[in-house]
C-alpha cells in the first residue's frame, strides 16, 4: 500500500452549488491540496439515479466543473473529472454489488429519504448508490474523504465493503479510508428557517446565495433573510437557540475565516438590519471573485470540457493498474 495521502470527493451535478455546498465542501477542499494528492469527480453517474434531462445534466456538469475551479481547484495540480468518462467505477461498482449485503444497504437512511414513501419506485440504482460511492473511492485507493455529516453513513459503508472484500480474497489490498468531516463550523442553513440546511432543492430560491447569484440578488436575499428582534449577542453561546441569527453570525464568521465568538465581540449589541448589510458586503466581496471567474469559464465550454478530458485521461491511468489487480484477485482471467 502506498504512503499517499490521497484524497477522492464527489459533487452531484444537479443545479445549482450553493453557499453552504462551498463553504461546507469546496472552499476545504482546495485547501487540501496542499497537502494530499486531491481527485474531484462530478459525478454524473449518481445523478441519474433519479430522473435528469440530458440537455441540464450536460449544463450542470459544465457549471459545477466550473465552479471547482472557481473556487481554487487547481485542474493541473489536481484532478478533476467526470465520473462517467473512467469506466472504472462503473466496473468496479459490480464487484462491490457482489460484496456488499443487502441488509447493509437496507440501512442506508438516505436512501429511505429519497425514495420516500414510493420504496417499490425507485430506481436500483438509487439502491446501490452508495455502493458505487464505494467504488469511486476505492478505485484509486483513496485514503481520505472530505464529506459532510450526510455522508458519514456511506463512508462507513465504504470500510465495511473494503474491508469485506480483503477478508474474503485473504489480501490487505484496500484501506479503509477515513473521512474528513469539515463540522458545523460550516454547517450553512436555509436563509428562511434557520433549523434546515440550505438546499438547492428548496422551491423559493431567497432560502439559499447560489455562486451564480450576482452582487444585487446576494444582497437582497441576505436583507431579507429571516431573523428574530433581538440584537446580536457578546457571544456565540448566547445563540444556541436563535437558529437564524446563528446561521447569519456563522455565514460571517466562515466568509471572514474567524470564529463566532469573535463576530459576537464585534457585533455586540448591534441591530441585525446593520449587521446584515455587513454581512451582504462581505458575501459580495468574497463571492464575486469567484462568480466572475465561473462566468468567464461558462462562456468558454470547449475549455471545460478540455479539462474534463484531461482529468478523466489521467484518473483512467491511475485506476486502470488497480482495477487490472481487483480482477486477478477475484479470479477473472485476462488473457
Ligand atoms: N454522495 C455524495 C453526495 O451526494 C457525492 C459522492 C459520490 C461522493 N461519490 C463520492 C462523495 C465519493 C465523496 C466520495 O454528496
Amino acid at each position: 500500500m502506498t504512503a499517499t495521502k490521497r484524497i477522492f470527493s464527489g459533487v452531484q451535478p444537479t443545479g445549482n452549488l450553493h453557499l453552504g455546498n462551498y463553504l461546507g465542501a469546496i472552499r476545504n477542499w482546495a485547501h487540501l491540496q496542499d497537502d494530499y494528492e486531491c481527485i474531484y469527480c462530478v459525478v454524473d453517474l449518481h445523478a441519474i439515479t433519479q430522473p435528469q434531462d440530458p440537455a441540464t445534466l450536460r449544463a450542470s456538469t459544465r457549471e459545477v466543473t466550473a465552479s471547482l475551479i472557481a473556487s481554487g481547484i487547481d485542474p493541473q495540480g489536481s484532478i478533476i473529472f467526470n465520473q462517467s468518462q473512467v469506466t472504472a467505477h462503473a466496473e468496479l461498482a459490480w464487484i462491490f454489488n457482489c460484496v456488499a449485503k443487502i441488509g447493509w444497504l437496507n440501512r442506508m437512511t438516505q436512501f429511505k429519504d429519497k425514495a420516500g414513501k414510493n420504496r417499490e419506485n425507485a430506481s436500483a440504482g438509487l439502491y446501490i448508490y452508495p455502493v458505487l460511492m464505494a467504488a469511486d473511492i476505492l478505485a484509486y485507493k483513496a485514503t481520505h474523504v472530505p464529506v459532510g455529516e450526510d455522508q458519514k453513513q456511506h463512508l462507513e459503508l465504504t470500510r465495511d465493503i473494503a474491508g469485506s472484500f480483503n477478508d474474503a480474497y485473504g489480501v490487505e489490498f484496500f484501506p479503509l479510508t477515513e473521512p474528513l468531516i469539515f463540522g458545523e463550523a460550516t454547517r450553512v442553513m436555509n436563509l428562511r428557517d434557520g433549523t434546515k440546511k440550505m438546499s438547492k432543492s428548496d422551491e423559493s430560491d431567497y432560502t439559499r446565495i447560489n455562486l451564480t447569484d450576482d452582487a444585487d440578488l446576494i444582497a437582497q436575499k441576505i436583507r431579507k433573510a429571516r431573523t428574530d428582534p433581538l440584537p446580536l449577542p457578546g457571544s456565540a453561546r448566547e445563540l444556541v437557540e436563535r437558529p437564524e441569527a446563528n446561521n447569519l453570525v456563522g455565514i460571517y464568521a466562515a466568509l471572514a475565516d474567524i470564529s463566532r465568538d469573535a463576530v459576537c465581540a464585534e457585533y455586540d449589541g448591534a441591530q441585525f438590519s446593520g449587521f446584515k448589510n455587513a454581512l451582504a458586503d462581505l458575501a459580495i466581496a468574497k463571492l464575486s471573485p469567484i462568480t466572475g471567474e465561473m462566468r468567464r469559464l461558462l462562456d468558454d465550454p470547449a475549455h471545460i470540457d478540455g479539462i474534463l478530458r484531461d482529468g478523466a485521461g489521467r484518473a483512467r491511468a491511475m485506476a486502470a493498474p488497480i482495477l487490472r489487480e481487483v480482477q486477478d484477485i477475484v479470479g477473472f482471467l485476462n488473457p
